[in-house]
């Protein structure tokens, strides 16, 4: 048989054309961006949390594609696992007749969640998040939900009406009856639920904006208001799920909280193939599908299918042989306590939060005369200058991909593979430490770097 199409070569033939041909063609501002600021990398290859250029470079990756690769790139149980799909020649979304890995995975899925009865598989988190939307207002009758002040559910229409940030949601209204409450405020929950019209709270149990913490006992106090008032709690763990915070779901970490509806996605499928999946109580989804007649009332082309569904079966199958959970306590912890140790040596350094291998590290303004002038100037032209001027050279000097955490915000988050090893830590700390002591030493190509962002944020107002 003859293969008209060949993917290697063409990668090699026009692999090089990669920035332009996504200037010309998709959206133009991500290779600006990029080449603005120096991220404009050409990577050829990634194994696990290390991506490597073509000169060989080696990469740490602290950012897992904004937490898809969970397992780190190419983990060989999931690749195989793909491969053994697609090997197999299956049926696969005939869509009507029943496969046998969707309910595999909604089963091994479950059991991570007793409480929880049934699965919706959905492509994405947001789908995940608009799926739980959706079976909150049918289930409950009731139009309108809750959700926390910056929180992040993705950007879809339904989900970007429980987004807290303007610059998401501006220009895109109107959106759904939606009302935003302080994270951790359980009286203004109070209030807006004896307005009798609230259908759910939807509630990141960590923040990725900011990597802020539902305070202790805020979801389970915040579960049982709901519940008062025959609202739902939404537990969004597209982010924190499948065992990024040190445990299986980030809910779990206290106990007694039992969302209605736990929306999960990013690291599901091993960051191969898109996937999302809502689980829920069987009263919730009985209501919804609750005739013949509304057998697809709530249902997607591409859910469930056998490539999604076999990595996730391997991804659930490496996190338990692999006692990926564990490891993620044990790494998590020796980063977030090696960067805690930083806070008193560095002045611009204010605090260091999270849990597992979802952390956040805050910079503030210094206590010296000498660096407070910098800093005023930087907070001045925009709030967020600080953070991007320390991600810049981790990755220009010591090839450490690391992101904001969310715009405006004197925040970087790390949520690196949950593979990442005691080297990977110990490189990012040196590395941290490095950019840092040029921070402080108030001179130099680090805060040359910060009057060329001074110079755009003010030519961008
Ligand atoms: C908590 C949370 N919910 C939902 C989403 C949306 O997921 P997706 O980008 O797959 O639509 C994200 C994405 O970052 C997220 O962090």
């Amino acid at each position: 048989m003859t293969t008209e199409f060949d993917l290697g070569a063409l990668l090699a033939e026009r692999g090089a054309e990669r920035y332009e041909l996504h200037a010309k063609h998709l959206n133009p501002q991500l290779p600006r961006m990029l080449h603005t600021i120096g991220f404009d990398k050409v990577y050829e290859r990634a194994e696990g949390a290390h991506f490597f250029d073509a000169d060989g470079n080696d990469y740490l990756d602290m950012l897992a594609g904004f937490g898809v690769m969970g397992l780190g790139r190419h983990h060989p149980v999931v690749r195989k696992a793909l491969h053994d799909v697609l090997d197999l020649d299956l049926a696969d979304l005939t869509r009507f007749d029943c496969q046998p890995l969707p309910g595999l995975l909604a089963e091994r899925l479950l059991a991570h969640s007793p409480h929880l009865d049934r699965v919706f598989f959905g492509n994405s988190g947001t789908e995940a998040v608009e799926t739980a939307l959706k079976f909150a207002r049918y289930a409950t009758g009731k139009p309108r939900v809750l959700y926390c002040d910056h929180a992040f559910h993705g950007l879809t229409t339904g989900s970007l009406s429980v987004n807290g940030e303007d610059g998401f949601r501006d220009g895109f209204a109107p959106l759904l009856p939606d009302t935003a409450v302080p994270l951790g405020d359980l009286d203004a929950l109070a209030r807006e639920l004896k307005k009798g019209d609230v259908a759910a709270l939807i509630v990141e149990p960590i923040q990725g904006k900011g990597v802020h913490e539902a305070p202790p006992g805020y979801l389970r106090a915040a579960q049982e208001l709901l519940h008062q008032h025959k609202a739902l709690l939404i537990a969004d763990e597209v982010q924190t799920g499948l065992g990024r915070t040190g445990d299986f779901y980030a809910y779990q970490h206290e106990d007694g909280v039992e969302p209605d509806l736990v929306c999960v996605a990013k690291a599901l499928s091993g960051g191969y193939v898109p996937v999302g999946a809502t689980l829920g109580k069987e009263w919730i989804f009985k209501k919804v599908y609750s005739s013949m007649d509304r057998v697809l009332v709530h249902s997607a082309s591409f859910g469930s299918n056998a490539q999604a569904m076999a990595c996730g079966l391997a991804v659930l199958s490496v996190m338990e042989n692999e006692q990926i959970v564990a490891g993620v306590r044990r790494t998590g912890e020796l980063l977030k306590s090696r960067l805690t140790a930083l806070i008193d040596r560095y002045e611009l350094l204010a605090d260091v939060r999270g849990r597992g291998l979802m952390i956040g590290i805050e910079f503030g303004k210094p206590s010296s005369l000498k660096l407070r002038g910098r800093w005023t100037m930087l907070q001045a032209a925009r709030k967020g200058l600080f953070a991007q001027m320390v991600v810049v050279p981790l990755l220009q000097k010591h090839r450490i991909l690391t992101q904001v955490s969310g715009d405006h915000l004197e925040v970087i988050k790390l949520i690196p593979p949950l593979v990442v090893d005691e080297a990977d830590v110990e490189r990012f700390v040196d590395a941290f430490t490095a950019v840092m002591d040029d921070a402080h030493s108030g001179g130099g190509l680090m805060w040359d770097f910060g009057k060329t962002l001074i110079k755009q944020a003010v030519a961008n107002r």
